[in-house]
């Protein structure tokens, strides 16, 4: 039983949890939050009271303290250091979120500039880097191709490796933030047989990425705004998202004090899979797979049925449970983004539109809260832009490495380090005596 209480020297508001079992009592702290659910302060718990906490998915589980990101799930709020998610999206743009996320605070002029000077410094990697390319198979997925390559930025850039030098962590973050859209486009260039676009540090972030994964020596490569702003709008709607299970990866990779290079690795294989960062190239498979208006019914039914794995990719959300902020603002990029094209894709963006109609007037998508999540329309917009299925998930890393890269710096500059280090609720055996081969 807990019951909320105040203590009675001091003000501070505490919960007191009994055993019934043994009439013991503690009482635990609630430590208040910003915005958001307060936290009951368990630490002692197990010391006090012989027990642990049971948190599955961690769904009940604060594991940090955090100033960067803020979610209210419920209501569909996303906040980066105070500002909504939505007027960062129209009005600002992707590297200065990136700022925003690591600094704290919106630039000035000058500190934009000195900014954007030192990710142009890093843009191109060690030239030994291409011979690391050439050991993959060109038939590679990207994503495998990126754990590898950005595991081994540790051992290219041995003078940003030592988390207890600030300058060399700054040194680390810079060096990620700016090379990840020239490895990712050297991924894909890799997987295609073409050769590598080196980085022109004349463009923008957006533009130089398009440009690194769309030009080749044979023709000119002109920008196209539309396209440039919107890659820097999903960008931005993807750089960071509080404490989800790849950024949990990089800060847990990272309490060991594992090398920033190494973390961010751990962060992009945690992103791979398809609940979490694969999920807008699950999107697409799905509509190829679906094909056609006619066919929804049976995949809703798919959907619904228990007893079949399959689940609307594009749906649902650990944490938002009425929109996702983010899939508004995107739903308008990817009408911007087709007409500008006028674009091959429509039919299929038709049939998205079909699907999201049909499963929200649906009473299990409705009674369960399951609503279309910002990688329905992702994966939408980047193939109409001419990305592959299996590059969307890279481009998420891309962007997301400016929260793994904020939230990993977050971490290092607590005063007091901690290994993450969960404990379990063991169902196995108990201790019994080993049995030799011949008589088992
Ligand atoms: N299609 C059909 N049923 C679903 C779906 C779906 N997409 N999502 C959840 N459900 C059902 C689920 O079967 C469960 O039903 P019941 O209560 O009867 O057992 C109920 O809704 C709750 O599901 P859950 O798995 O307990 O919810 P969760 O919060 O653990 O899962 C999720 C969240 C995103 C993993 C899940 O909704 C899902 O698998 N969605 C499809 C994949 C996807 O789009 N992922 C991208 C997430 S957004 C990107 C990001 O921010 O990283």
């Amino acid at each position: 039983m807990a019951t909320p209480t105040h203590t009675s020297d001091d003000a501070s508001p505490t919960v007191t949890l009994i055993d019934n079992q043994s009439q013991k009592r503690i009482e635990l702290a609630i430590l208040p939050s910003n915005e958001g659910p307060d936290v009951i302060d368990v630490r002692n718990l197990y010391r006090d009271m012989n027990y642990f906490t049971y948190d599955p998915g961690f769904t009940s589980t604060a594991s940090c303290d955090s100033a960067i990101t803020f979610i209210d799930g419920e209501k569909g709020i996303l906040l980066h250091r105070g500002y909504s998610i939505e007027e960062l999206a129209s009005r600002s743009d992707f590297l200065e979120v990136a700022y925003l996320l690591i600094q704290g605070e919106l630039p000035s002029k000058k500190q934009r500039q000195k900014f954007d000077a030192e990710i142009q410094l890093h843009t191109m990697v060690d030239e030994q880097l291409i011979s690391f390319y050439n050991g993959f198979r060109r038939d590679a997925h990207p994503m495998a191709i990126m754990v590898g390559v950005v595991g081994a930025l540790s051992a290219f850039y041995h003078d940003s490796l030592d988390i207890k030098d600030l300058a060399q962590c700054h040194l680390a973050s810079m060096r990620l933030i700016s090379k990840m859209p020239t490895i990712a486009a050297m991924a894909y260039k890799y997987t295609m047989g073409q050769p590598f676009v080196y980085p022109d540090n004349e463009l923008t972030y957006s533009e130089n990425f398009l440009r690194m994964m769309f030009s080749v020596p044979a023709q000119e490569y002109v920008p196209n705004p539309v396209l440039s702003r919107a890659l820097d709008r999903i960008f931005i709607l993807h750089a960071d998202h509080e404490q989800n299970a790849s950024t949990s990866t990089v800060r847990l990779a990272g309490s060991s004090q594992a090398n920033p290079f190494a973390c961010i690795a751990a962060g992009i294989a945690s992103l791979w899979g398809p609940a979490h960062g694969g999920a807008n190239e699950a999107v697409l498979n799905m509509l190829n797979e679906i094909g056609h208006k006619d066919n929804i019914h049976e995949f809703i039914a798919r959907a619904k049925d228990k007893n079949d794995p399959f689940r609307l990719m594009g749906f649902g959300h650990r944490v938002y449970k009425n929109h996702d902020p983010r899939a508004q603002v995107l739903r308008e990029s990817a009408h911007e983004v087709l007409t500008e094209l006028g674009s091959t894709e429509q039919p299929l963006f038709e049939l998205a539109m079909e699907l999201e109609r049909i499963a929200l007037e649906d009473d299990y998508f409705i009674e369960k809260k399951l609503f279309p999540n910002v990688d329905f329309y992702s994966g939408i917009i980047l193939k109409a832009m001419g990305f592959p299925t299996s590059m969307f998930t890279v481009l998420f890393a891309v962007a997301r490495t400016a929260g793994w890269v904020s939230q990993w710096n977050e971490m290092i500059n607590e005063p007091v380090h901690k290994i993450g280090r969960p404990r379990q609720r063991y169902i196995g055996y108990g201790l019994r005596e080993y049995v030799p081969t011949e008589k088992r």
